[in-house]
């Protein structure tokens, strides 16, 4: 593995304690705050003078005096009280560059085939469009699918259909009324049903939300739909028959959509594939004596060591019979973990949906599922309108993800015309400029927050080619693409990186960070920090551009060595911009 060069210093002061009898953990050196100062620090005396060592300048300066011929450093300074900064050697920081840079991961990866990630993430369910609520954990699901994957875990995505509750019952009631002489409501019928759908899905969003306003008021229809799926979900033929057109119906326009977003999963499972195992997790709940009948239904109370109701209970089974939201999870957690052999499962799921999980998570500790498997609710927040309530439409409708999309692009088709950006291209390259710019106005916008916090929704401040957005990260990225063209036309390729410079340092600092950004992701399930860090690089490469003229460089070897680190903040501004789902362009 490669190691980083706070690594490296960590190792070399450690040992330089210990030298002096002193603990090696007090070489633990980490990345200067300001960095006139220095690029490193380390602030060992000061602790081993808590525990007694003595005036913590002495040892700072001993340390530092049995350093300071070292190859790795180019200055070591001590300030009171006991402070060590140092300065590296430019040799090393370039050498350490270039290996960091012929490795794909920037020294992020490592093996870790071994531990299996299983993330749930989008939800979508059958017969509903995707609508606004549906972005965040698209976005963020996917992002961390891609993360873990290039970290080297096996990651296994799974979309987790919402397909097996009272809304199918309302749409076989639904269609019945509208098409009663259909052979799926004929009991007496032997099949084999028709291989054509009887409905589309513009046919299932129509009947959806009539049935399901119809079902608030009226008794008599909330009966009959939750008839119907309980016989659906106690396997009548005519309704699996029917059930299965609404299920591959929805699923051919949740693929155009998630296309769109450029978001792809390795499973399009459902709710109802945990069906087999309900019987399962119902007979071992009973036996170990974990759910008890309550009022006719089928419960887990949920409490704490002391016995006490900390929240309602998880419902297992109404009165009638149906399972519930709660008992499909459960049942899926279970096949994830005993069948799936999942190490890790992540939720990537509403936060407002934080008192299922715990009810779901409640009850498969009581299963000791967690002996073998960790699951989290890796959850996020709301999007908000400008007045700080659920994003709407501007006539207070649900704002659908595909119309999202389209706003989206449109925003981006007017700021690029207003930027200039590509007047003189063909259709078709404009098209998908717009395209690329829209969605990576989405996704940025929306993981450049920490996950759990809610935010406003303000499409002109994403789209805009400045500032913390996705436009302004495309447009550093086909500015470098620009520049290597550029040198290429006069031949000038990169080269051998040289001795860093002043001029290069912040770059290459920043270039190096890429594995603690990735790191630190990774450990919150919070893609911001590859956000932050991916923004912080194209800043640097900004001020670095503008201080070394590159295509003006006449010592050949010296623009050579500029050129490829140009290169390399492109690859790693590419790379960290594929694993938040954003594609880039070549020019705009
Ligand atoms: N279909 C659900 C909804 O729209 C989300 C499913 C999330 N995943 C899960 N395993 N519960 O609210």
């Amino acid at each position: 593995m490669l190691t980083t060069i706070e690594q490296d210093l960590s190792q070399l002061f450690g040992q330089a304690f210990e030298a002096n009898d002193l603990s090696f953990d007090f070489g633990a050196t980490v990345r200067c705050t300001r960095p006139e100062l220095g690029d490193f620090q380390c602030n060992g005396a000061m602790a081993a003078a808590k525990q007694g060592a003595g005036n913590p300048f002495v040892t700072a300066e001993k340390v530092a005096a049995s350093l300071a011929d070292n190859d790795l450093i180019k200055n070591i300074e001590v300030v009171r009280p006991g402070f060590i900064n140092i300065f590296v050697n430019e040799d090393y920081l370039s050498k350490k560059l270039s290996r960091f840079s012929e490795d794909t991961s920037f020294g992020a990866a490592e093996d870790l085939s071994k531990t299996k990630v299983m993330i749930d993430f989008g939800g979508p369910n059958v017969a509903k469009s995707m609508h606004v609520g549906h972005l965040r954990t698209a976005i963020i699901g996917d992002s961390l699918q891609r993360i873990f994957r290039f970290k080297g875990y096996d990651v296994v995505s799974d979309a987790h259909l919402g397909d097996w509750g009272t809304q199918m019952g309302m749409l076989i009631e639904g269609l019945k009324k509208r098409q009663p002489d259909l052979p799926y409501f004929d009991k007496d019928f032997t099949g084999p049903y028709p291989e054509e759908s009887p409905v589309t899905i513009q046919d299932l969003e129509t009947i959806y939300p009539e049935e399901s306003g119809l079902c608030k008021t009226d008794d008599e229809a909330a009966e009959k739909a939750r008839k119907a799926t309980l016989e659906l979900q106690n396997g009548r033929e005519g309704y699996i028959a029917l059930w299965k057109h609404f299920v591959s119906v929805s699923i051919a326009t949740l693929k155009r959509d998630y296309g769109e977003l450029g978001v792809s999963f390795d499973l399009w499972k459902g709710e109802s594939d945990a069906d087999p195992f309900i019987p399962v997790i119902l007979k071992e709940l009973e036996e170990k004596n974990i759910s008890v009948k309550d009022q006719g239904a089928l419960i887990v109370p949920i409490v704490d060591d002391e016995g006490e109701k900390i929240m309602p209970p998880l419902i297992l089974r109404k009165s009638d019979g149906a399972v519930m939201y709660g008992t499909t999870d459960l049942a899926t957690l279970y096949e994830r973990v005993y069948e799936d052999n999942a190490d890790i499962v992540l939720y990537v799921v509403d936060g407002r949906q934080q008192q299922h999980f715990k009810q779901v998570f409640a009850a498969a500790d009581l299963m000791e599922m967690n002996k073998r498997t960790t699951y989290e609710h890796t959850y996020f927040g709301t999007v908000n309108g400008k007045d700080g309530k659920p994003f709407k439409t501007r006539t207070g409708g649900v704002m659908k993800l595909h119309d999202l999309i389209q706003m989206a692009k449109e925003e981006a088709r007017k700021k690029l015309a207003a930027s200039n950006f590509g007047t003189d291209f063909d259709d078709e390259e404009k098209e998908e400029i717009a395209h690329k710019v829209a969605i990576s106005t989405l996704k940025f916008a929306d993981l450049r927050n920490y996950r759990i916090k809610d935010y406003i929704f303000d499409l002109e401040k994403f789209s805009e080619f400045e500032g913390k957005t996705g436009p302004y990260l495309l447009m550093q990225v086909a500015r470098i693409k620009s520049i290597l063209r550029k040198a290429g036309e006069v031949n000038a390729e990169p080269g051998t990186l040289q001795a860093t410079s002043d001029n290069e340092r912040a770059l290459t600092f920043k270039l190096l960070e890429f594995v603690t950004a990735l790191d630190k992701t990774i450990d919150k399930r919070a893609p911001h920090f590859l956000c932050e860090h991916l923004y912080n690089l194209a800043q640097e490469f900004s001020s670095f551009y503008q201080k070394q003229h590159i295509l003006k460089e006449a010592d050949e070897a010296k623009r050579a060595s500029l050129l490829k680190l140009s290169s390399i903040c492109l690859n790693q501004l590419e790379v960290g911009l594929e694993l938040l789902g954003i594609e880039t362009l070549e020019r705009m």
